[in-house]
Formats: C-alpha cells, sequence, structure tokens
C-alpha cells in the first residue's frame, strides 16, 4: 500500500474585486461582503479594492483616494479578517498591470467588444469610448489569474468577464504550456436581490443617479429612516408580499434579512397596520442593524495607520504570490529575465 504522508491540504483559493467608486449599499454587503466573510471559513481568500478598474471612468482625485480607504475600512469592518485573509489595494501590486499586457496580446478585439458592459458603458460613443473601459475585463482577468484562483465570486452582470478569462488562460495554457488555474465564477443566488426603493423593477444600484434609490452602509441612522419613508409602495394599504406588490415584496425582503422574520410572519405582525407603521419600523431596524457596523467603520477610519499597515502587509503577501506567476509568465512568453 502506498502511504501519503502528511497530506497538506490546500483549500480552494478565492479571489474578488470591489471599486472604490460610489457608495456601497445594503445590497452589495447582502449579495456579495457577506459570503466573502463566510467563504473565509472554507477557502484562502484574497480581496482587492480595484482602483485602476474605478479610473476607467474618470475619478475626483481625492474623492478616489478617500474612497479606496474607505473601502477597506468597510470590507475590515464587514468582518473581512487581514490574519486569514489577503486584503490589498489593486495598484500596490504592479503585477496586475504587467499581466494586462501580455494577455491583451492574446486577447481578441471581437472578443472585448462584445461584452455586455462594454455596450452598456461604452456603447454610444464609437469613437471616444476610452480604451480603457474596452480593455477592463483584461485586466479583471489579469487579477484573477495571477493568484491561481479557483472560485471567483461575482454578481451576474461580472459571469461574462470571468467566463472570458477563462478563455484567455486557457489559451494561454495551450500557446504556451500550462500556467494558469481555470476560475470558476461562483454566481451568487438571484433571491437576494435587493431593489432599487425608488423603483422596484431595477436592483439596488451604486451608480444609480438617485440616492433616495439605495441605503449606503454608511447612511447616519435618520438619512436611513427618512430613505425608507420616502419608498415607493403599491396602490393599496396591506404590507403583503405577493407578485402584484414589487415594492412591498422589497421592503418585506428587506425586513426579514433584517429581522431573520420570515415574509409570512412579517405580513402577519402587520395585519390591519398600514404602510406607515411599517416603514417606521423598518427604518429603525435597519438603522440599529447597521450601527454596530457603523461604529468599526468609525474606530477604523480614526486609525488611518493601522489601516495602512493592513493594506501594506497585504500588498506584501499578494505581490508574493504575484511575482512566482509572472516569473512563470515571462519564461513561457519567452521574455529574457532581468539580469542580475
Ligand atoms: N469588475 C468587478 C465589478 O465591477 C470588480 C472586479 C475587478 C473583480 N477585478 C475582479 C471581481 C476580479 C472579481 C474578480 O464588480
Amino acid at each position: 500500500m502506498i502511504s501519503q504522508c502528511n497530506p497538506v491540504e490546500r483549500r480552494p483559493r478565492v479571489f474578488s474585486g470591489v471599486q472604490p467608486s460610489g457608495a456601497l449599499h445594503i445590497g452589495n454587503y447582502l449579495g456579495a461582503i457577506r459570503h466573502w466573510v463566510q467563504m473565509q471559513e472554507t477557502h484562502d481568500c484574497l480581496y482587492c479594492v480595484v482602483d485602476l478598474h474605478a479610473i476607467t471612468v474618470r475619478q475626483e482625485r481625492k474623492a478616489l483616494t478617500a474612497a479606496t480607504l474607505q473601502l477597506a475600512n468597510i470590507l475590515l469592518a464587514a468582518g473581512i479578517d487581514p490574519e486569514r485573509s489577503i486584503l490589498f489595494v489593486q495598484s500596490h501590486v504592479p503585477a496586475h498591470s504587467e499581466l494586462a499586457w501580455i494577455l491583451n496580446t492574446i486577447t481578441y478585439f471581437g472578443e472585448l467588444r462584445r461584452m455586455t458592459q462594454f455596450k452598456e458603458k461604452g456603447g454610444g460613443e464609437q469613437e471616444s469610448v476610452g480604451v480603457g473601459l474596452f480593455d477592463y475585463p483584461v485586466l479583471m482577468a489579469a487579477d484573477i489569474l495571477l493568484y491561481g484562483a479557483d472560485h471567483v465570486p461575482v454578481g451576474d452582470d461580472q459571469k461574462q468577464h470571468v467566463e472570458l478569462t477563462r478563455d484567455i488562460a486557457q489559451r494561454f495554457n495551450r500557446e504556451f504550456g500550462k500556467t494558469f488555474v481555470i476560475p470558476e465564477p461562483v454566481i451568487r443566488e438571484e433571491g437576494r436581490r435587493i431593489m432599487s426603493l425608488d423603483n422596484p423593477a431595477n436592483k439596488m444600484s451604486k451608480s444609480a443617479a438617485s440616492p433616495g434609490s439605495y441605503i449606503a452602509l454608511l447612511d447616519p441612522p435618520d438619512v436611513i429612516r427618512r430613505k425608507i419613508r420616502r419608498a415607493v409602495t403599491d396602490s393599496g394599504t396591506e404590507i403583503r408580499a405577493t407578485p402584484d406588490k414589487p415594492a412591498l415584496t422589497n421592503l418585506v425582503a428587506i425586513h426579514s434579512i433584517f429581522s431573520g422574520l420570515s415574509p409570512e410572519a412579517i405580513e402577519e405582525r402587520y395585519a390591519g397596520k398600514g404602510y406607515a407603521d411599517f416603514k417606521r419600523d423598518l427604518g429603525d431596524l435597519v438603522a440599529d442593524a447597521l450601527a454596530p457596523f457603523q461604529r468599526k467603520v468609525a474606530e477604523l477610519t480614526a486609525d488611518p495607520a493601522g489601516t495602512r499597515n493592513i493594506l501594506r502587509e497585504g500588498a506584501c503577501r499578494a505581490e508574493a504570490i504575484a511575482a512566482r506567476t509572472m516569473e512563470r509568465v515571462r519564461e513561457r512568453v519567452g521574455l529574457v529575465p532581468r539580469p542580475v
């Protein structure tokens, strides 16, 4: 019998990224960040604040800097544990840009032109659309492939980019020899979709023009209560989560997530009561639920040196993994090693 000595268990690796643009809202938390936190139990995780992706649309300099650090604090406050996971800023690891360039050389114009997000974001203006916006998915492929990620948790809208990443990785492996792990997208379940407060037909979106349409994770309690008070409702007066009442269904879903009650129990609790009662309670519920998280963000914000240390350490650990991948990539492509 062949003895297996000390098989070292390698946990599957996760990579995901989030852009420091726009305010993170409860839909982002419930749909993404909460799962990122959970995945730390079962995976080796890298989580990246993707500032280079953010600049594919014009950002105000100071706002970008502030949003990058704030997003890192939000992730830490939400439970991303820098002892267990690698949390870092994309631009701190130059290998992302470097690998993106090399992958550009094997990516087809037609592949990028077909990306739905590109068509939506850049679609109209053929001549003046930024090249960065066009090339965005290749940078994303570099993010993922640098770390040999097995699983990539993303929203629906990013699935196509992860599929392109697989195609690029397979092409590279075929043409230059096995180099990259082929990643799997992990799409979060649809059921958890939180809809906009001013139009329940749309997903809650951080790029929405109207701040009244979303509840930002850092909205102060009075703002949360006001947004919920002003949320659109359906005709009628009863609190019911039924298909003919999409606005109430969404509000009941938010209640359910924060209170842990089933939608039926919520309907029962508010039987005979009106929208105003329900909305007042919901405003209090969400504001109270976010309070401890917001306190933690405030503590982290008060200690910028602490955040800097965490990000320095994260970049250092990420870079060590990325450097190994880049060495292999350069060798496969035939780039002469830098003489020592
Ligand atoms: N494009 C992603 C988004 O907007 C963010 C992102 C950048 C990402 N690089 C990534 C997600 C790598 C997963 C893996 O949501």
